[in-house]
């Protein structure tokens, strides 16, 4: 009898995660109820926000906080095997916000996507570059970011899946783009492989001299990832007017008492603005925006790093790699 493998939360993690803190079980086969349908996923994304709410009695107004025993929450590409939903007939491919699991029984709502896969594209594309993490990139830059030629952008975790985009994003828009991020392995793949034109690795000297140093008419935008420290130390260097880009809080996703941020002062002074967002406020304006990353992909402006790790007993080991810094670009699996 054939089983739906999914992947679920074995333990609440205190501290950093590992692959132990998840189970692959055999769970059974979705049955299709009225007005839904079922998606065989192709590929989970492997997202480090979710991870936040993956800790004990975690859980906000955006998302619920996970349950010892249930399957993973995540952003997934499928394709539609079975459906009593006629916005979602089969055969049809969808983003969805469900599950570390190989079959979804999902009714529309939430966050789902019907796509329109450009037949240039590869799938996988749709959960990077074109996926959520494209768009986080894109919405947070332009809408809240507002980049302008000969602006200076400073990003966090500029080698991650968000960050990398930003960072090429920022280039297209004649910005100075400056990447931090945690080795200078990846200090070089970022000016070898994004073409940035600083980095800091914020392992190395202290962060708001390095951030001075390569910043010298301060930061006009900051794209955000991290939170703590990195935020704080930003704000030293800001330029009037800068505006802060809050997309990601990195360091405070395992921490368990979070670290004050001791700048809010050169906010007032810089007149700045500091703005958070989540990617799933823009929802009315992915189509275009998908549209617009697809085009610069083909074009050769806009490259996709991806990391790709096999089979659903891969995805444990995948997610804690990639907060643990080993990806350059997407991490993702593929189920099939
Ligand atoms: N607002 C939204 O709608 C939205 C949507 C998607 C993602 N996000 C946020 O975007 C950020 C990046 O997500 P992603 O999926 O693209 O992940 P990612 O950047 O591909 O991977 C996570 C990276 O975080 C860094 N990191 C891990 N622990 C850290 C720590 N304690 N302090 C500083 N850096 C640490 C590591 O890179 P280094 O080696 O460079 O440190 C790691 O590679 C996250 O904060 C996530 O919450 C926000």
């Amino acid at each position: 009898m054939p089983k739906n493998q999914q992947v679920i939360l074995k333990q609440h993690p205190e501290g950093e995660i590992t692959a132990d803190h998840f189970d692959v079980i055999q769970a059974e086969l979705p049955e299709l109820k009225p007005k839904h349908f079922i998606l065989q996923n192709h590929f989970l994304s492997m997202d480090a926000g979710f991870r936040q709410w993956m800790n004990e009695n975690a859980g906000d107004g955006y998302l619920p906080g996970m349950q010892i025993g249930s399957a993973i929450q995540s952003i997934v590409i499928g394709e539609v095997v079975e459906s009593d939903n006629d916005d979602f007939p089969v055969s049809s491919i969808v983003l969805a916000r469900t599950a570390w699991e190989e079959y979804s029984l999902l009714d529309g709502g939430d966050l789902c996507l019907l796509l329109e896969v450009d037949p240039e594209m590869e799938l996988y594309h749709y959960v990077g570059v074109l996926g959520t993490t494209g768009l986080t990139a894109y919405f947070g830059l332009f809408d809240i970011g507002q980049p302008k030629q000969g602006d200076t952008l400073l990003v966090s975790t500029a080698a991650g899946a968000v960050g990398n985009v930003v960072c090429q994003l920022g280039k297209k828009a004649g910005c100075r783009v400056v990447g931090m991020t945690g080795s200078d392995e990846k200090c070089d793949w970022l000016k070898t492989e994004i073409g940035i034109d600083a980095t800091i690795n914020y392992n190395a000297d202290p962060l708001c001299d390095q951030i001075a140093r390569t910043c010298p008419t301060g930061v006009d935008i900051f794209f955000d990832n991290v939170g703590g420290s990195q935020l704080d130390a930003a704000l030293q260097n800001i330029s009037d007017n800068a505006r802060i880009v809050l997309c990601g809080a990195m360091s405070q996703y395992e921490n368990n008492s979070p670290e004050p941020i001791y700048n809010s002062w050169p906010l007032i002074t810089h007149r700045a603005r500091a703005e958070g967002f989540m990617f799933s406020d823009y929802q009315a304006q992915y189509p275009a925006a998908i549209k617009e990353l697809a085009d610069m992909m083909k074009s050769g402006s806009l490259k996709s790093f991806v990391n790709i790790y096999e089979g659903i007993c891969s995805t444990p080991q995948a997610f804690s790699d990639m907060i643990g810094g080993t990806n350059r670009g997407k991490c993702l699996v593929k189920l099939i």
